[in-house]
């Protein structure tokens, strides 16, 4: 959260009402900061120490966790901000108020789910290793996939000079010349699925993530998204 804002956002964060709404009581001389009358929209708020009231009443700020899930559609970058201008997960979101980021990271050609939050806390514990979360991917692959590839990509194989943790693999069906693969990691590697397939010697042609700790998509198209439930947010801490 930024330490110091103008008091019209100040107060649309506190949930008082929205921005335009909060500049219209501000100017009618029912804001307090620190014990005095404020009218002037561009006062700013140092947000750790100054004191506001509305209609008589401390404010503060809404500090509420948030979680939500979304289809990434391809062409987005899983990212709250980008340098080059492109699209992100956040902006599809688009709700600033909570400061959201993605849990984890999905290449920007490969869908599926994500999830936001502005809990830093769920977040670590869903992406560090050592909580050994499931995530699960569907990887149409080049080529035929034979049991023996199957078999290694199960085992772990070493990618930057490091053998991945045993997975969970199998054939959903051979699809022309290529093979549609299930694979669920508790890793979160950089291109980890692209890169344990492309050492087995099959190239990752679509990649969709489509669960994570047993949590997944249901009917939610690509680009959509929505909240997720409370038991929700505890079964993936589970
Ligand atoms: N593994 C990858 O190679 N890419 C992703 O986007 C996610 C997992």
């Amino acid at each position: 959260m930024e330490e110091k804002m103008r008091i019209n956002k100040y107060l649309a964060s506190c949930n008082v009402a929205s921005r335009r709404k909060c500049e219209e009581i501000i100017s009618s001389g029912k804001v307090t900061l620190n014990g005095k009358v404020v009218k002037e929209l561009a006062t700013m708020v140092d947000v750790k120490k100054d004191k506001v009231t509305v209609f008589g009443k401390p404010v503060e700020l809404d500090n509420s966790k948030v979680y939500y899930m979304l289809n990434k559609p391809a062409g987005v970058i899983s990212a709250s901000k980008s340098k080059y201008g492109e699209e992100t997960v956040v902006d599809i979101i688009g709700k600033k108020e909570h400061r959201l980021f993605p849990v984890g990271r999905l290449d920007k050609d490969t869908t599926g789910l994500i999830i936001l939050t502005n809990d830093g806390d769920f977040a670590y514990k869903l992406t560090h290793p050592k909580y050994e979360k499931e995530k699960t991917y569907e990887a149409l692959v080049k080529g035929h996939i034979d049991s023996k590839g199957l078999e290694r990509l199960k085992k772990g194989v070493v990618i930057d000079g490091k053998k991945t943790s045993k997975a969970k693999v199998r054939l959903i069906k051979m699809a022309g010349n290529n093979s549609l693969i299930e694979i669920t990691i508790i890793e979160g590697r950089k291109r980890q699925v692209k890169k344990m397939c492309e050492r087995v010697g099959h190239k990752v042609l679509k990649l969709k993530r489509t669960m994570e700790n047993g949590l997944g998509l249901g009917d939610l198209q690509e680009g959509e998204y929505r909240k997720l439930t409370k038991n929700e947010v505890n079964r993936l801490l589970r």
